[in-house]
């Protein structure tokens, strides 16, 4: 008897059809409220003689899954035919969308062309891909001048019968300098970052790429005393009004004379630290005064203008800020290192 009830529903149940929720909801408490007709069956279930209980027991345990199942089959097809905007949970809390952080190195980038661009130097671009003539020729490097193994280049393209023609990574934005010269008359005062390779072995304190900033001022009159005083201010701007600084003499092939210029340690404040090998200083850039020989392979009279030129490595730079140890965490992209800097703008 009971049995055949469960056997009727069975049959009615997957035949179920409805339009709407309504229909649904009024299929819900036609059989599964509690006053529905398989509650009612379930209810009933205990009047049953005990050598049926098993077998009437798993089909009533069939008919109260298949309706579950039916029902939810119903909501589904229907829910379907909504809008795509009322399948959205609009009240559902949003993932929180994590923003990224600004790489060290522009922070430090666009903290020093920040500085240069309030003493009134333009920002300039220059190519990564050049070739020799710009890179090193034309400032007053000879083609066979050891000089330029001073920088270890990657060659793209060699031309042995000429090598101002060789194709190569640029090993310094110094390349900037003669292009800037030979498109424009002065006064030029610009400051050029961009990324440069030389054919090193990775290691903590060297890498095949990094970033330097090259200045260039070039006008009637430009004197070393000019130089000084910008880099003593920029020194000063971006270290610390206590920042000191030392130029020591020194040679590119491109200034004359050149000098590298070192800063007191900030760290110990010149007394003298592990951080600055106990000298009281740290190195961070090459300078000098344009040779008149560059002025004259780009096109600029140096019996009437001077200029001064000076180049900083930006991850250098970067160290010194902020204290990292390994240069190949720069490139590495990872997040831990990279949200160290979340706070730093
Ligand atoms: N180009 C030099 C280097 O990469 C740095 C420099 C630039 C020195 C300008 C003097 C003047 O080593």
């Amino acid at each position: 008897m009971m049995l055949d009830k469960i056997d009727e529903l069975l049959k009615e149940i997957s035949n179920l059809t409805a339009k709407n929720a309504e229909d649904i909801e009024r299929l819900r408490l036609k059989y599964l409220s509690k006053k529905g007709e398989i509650t009612g069956l379930m209810a009933e279930f205990r009047n049953v003689a005990v050598d049926q209980k098993k077998t009437v027991g798993m089909k009533l345990n069939e008919l109260k899954q298949l309706a579950t199942y039916k029902l939810e089959e119903l909501r589904n097809t229907i829910s379907t035919g909504q809008t795509k905007c009322e399948a959205f949970d609009l009240t559902r809390t949003p993932y929180p969308i994590k923003l990224g952080t600004r790489h060290p190195l522009t922070i430090v980038r666009n903290q020093i062309i920040d500085i240069f661009q309030r003493m009134g130097f333009a920002l300039a671009e220059g190519p990564e891909i050049d070739d020799d003539l710009h890179v090193f020729t034309k400032l007053n490097f000879a083609p066979d001048h050891p000089a330029r193994d001073m920088q270890d280049t990657f060659f793209i393209e060699t031309h042995s019968d000429d090598v101002t023609k060789n194709v190569i990574l640029r090993s310094h934005t110094s390349n900037d300098q003669s292009r800037i010269m030979e498109r424009r008359q002065p006064p030029i005062r610009v400051i050029c970052p961009g990324r440069v390779y030389r054919n090193e072995a990775i290691s903590a304190r060297a890498h095949c790429f990094f970033h330097q900033l090259e200045g260039l001022y070039i006008d009637k009159k430009v004197s070393f005393t000019d130089l000084k005083q910008v880099l003593l201010t920029f020194a000063r701007e971006l270290f610390g009004s206590e920042t000191q600084i030392r130029l020591r003499p020194s040679y590119f092939p491109f200034t004359e004379p050149s000098a590298e210029m070192d800063i007191s340690c900030h760290i110990c404040g010149g007394e003298g630290c592990g951080f600055c090998k106990h000298t009281g200083w740290v190195e961070i850039l090459g300078c000098g005064m344009v040779d008149p020989n560059v002025l004259e392979a780009c096109g600029i009279d140096s019996n009437i203008y001077s200029g001064y030129a000076f180049g900083l490595g930006i991850e250098r730079i970067t160290n010194l800020k902020y204290h990292v140890a390994d240069l190949r965490l720069f490139s590495e992209n990872d997040v831990r290192f990279l949200q160290e800097f979340e706070s730093a703008y």
